[in-house]
């Protein structure tokens, strides 16, 4: 192993040696190792065609069926940033950002082509055919963020688009059975504002081998994991305690989720049917 992976590595685990993995490392591999998210953007365009770039490694992900059922709408008006940005909890990266992209769950196109031919899509109103809409739309931003870093851009998924999902549609003029999953922020990091690797947990918590079965060190390892984060909060001078009590605030309470609680009525609404 490089000391490059070694050391992205142990950022990337925490400091603890032994939980460190044996990896294999190549260039893509390394940069999958470098990931951090970007919150303070430069104010400087993207290179030509980067939007271009992005879209064309989000379509070289793998769809269901090949069914396609994404689309991505790019926003670059600085006002409609500014009001996407109000109703996603004032997340400044937003209007900072030069390129703000909101992933759409799309299957209004496939209904317009069966319309045309007079065609019916009745496992269209499955929960289902929502899963693998939100799950495509994601495998495609996943793609355009590893080619985001590798041209030097950073970025940040934006969960917080689904606080207001009613007003997010209207603001960008979504048809029924489209909802944006998330947003995402592009643009070149602020070096003045330098982000990190974040931990993660160790990976003896997260793999489960031929069946599930939760290991018996899992309480102790993620304590251990608990003060890795807790410290990288700190070098950072982020208020978060550790994992646990962030994750614990984030799902105790229904005010947690900050108006997401009421999106399954405003997906009916979108005539996601969810049955
Ligand atoms: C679907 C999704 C939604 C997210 N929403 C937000 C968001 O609204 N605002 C934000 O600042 N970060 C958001 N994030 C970023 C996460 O907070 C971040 O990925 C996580 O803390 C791990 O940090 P890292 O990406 O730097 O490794 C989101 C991430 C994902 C995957």
């Amino acid at each position: 192993m490089s000391t490059a992976a070694i050391d992205l590595l142990q950022q990337r685990y925490g400091l603890a040696a032994e939980t460190r993995p044996a990896v294999i490392t190549n260039a893509i591999t390394t940069a999958l190792f470098s990931h951090r998210s970007v919150r303070a953007y430069l104010d400087k365009p993207l290179p030509d065609n980067t939007l271009e770039t992005l879209l064309a490694a989000a379509q070289s992900a793998a769809s269901s069926s090949n069914l396609q059922p994404w689309s991505l709408l790019a926003v670059e008006d600085p006002e409609r940033k500014a009001r996407l940005a109000a109703l996603a909890g004032n997340q400044t990266h937003i209007r900072q950002a030069p390129l703000f992209l909101v992933w759409l769950a799309d299957f209004s196109r496939i209904q317009r082509q069966a319309d045309q031919q007079g065609v019916e899509l009745q496992a269209l109103g499955y929960l289902d055919s929502f899963l693998v809409g939100s799950v495509d739309a994601a495998l495609a931003a996943q793609n355009a963020v590893v080619a985001a870093e590798s041209l030097g851009l950073g970025t940040v998924y934006i969960g917080a688009l689904r606080n207001n999902l009613r007003e997010v549609i209207e603001e960008l003029h979504l048809p029924p059975l489209v909802y944006p999953v998330f947003g995402l922020t592009v643009g070149y990091p602020d070096p003045d504002k330098p982000t990190a690797i974040k931990p993660r947990l160790p990976q003896a918590v997260v793999l489960h081998r031929e069946t599930y079965s939760a290991p018996a060190t899992e309480a102790q390892s993620i304590q251990d994991y608990d003060r890795s984060i807790a410290a990288f909060y700190q070098q950072q001078g982020l208020a978060s305690a550790n994992w646990s009590s962030q994750t614990f605030q984030r799902l105790n309470k229904v005010a947690a989720l900050h108006g997401r609680e009421r999106i399954g009525q405003v997906l009916k609404e979108q005539q996601f049917d969810l049955l």
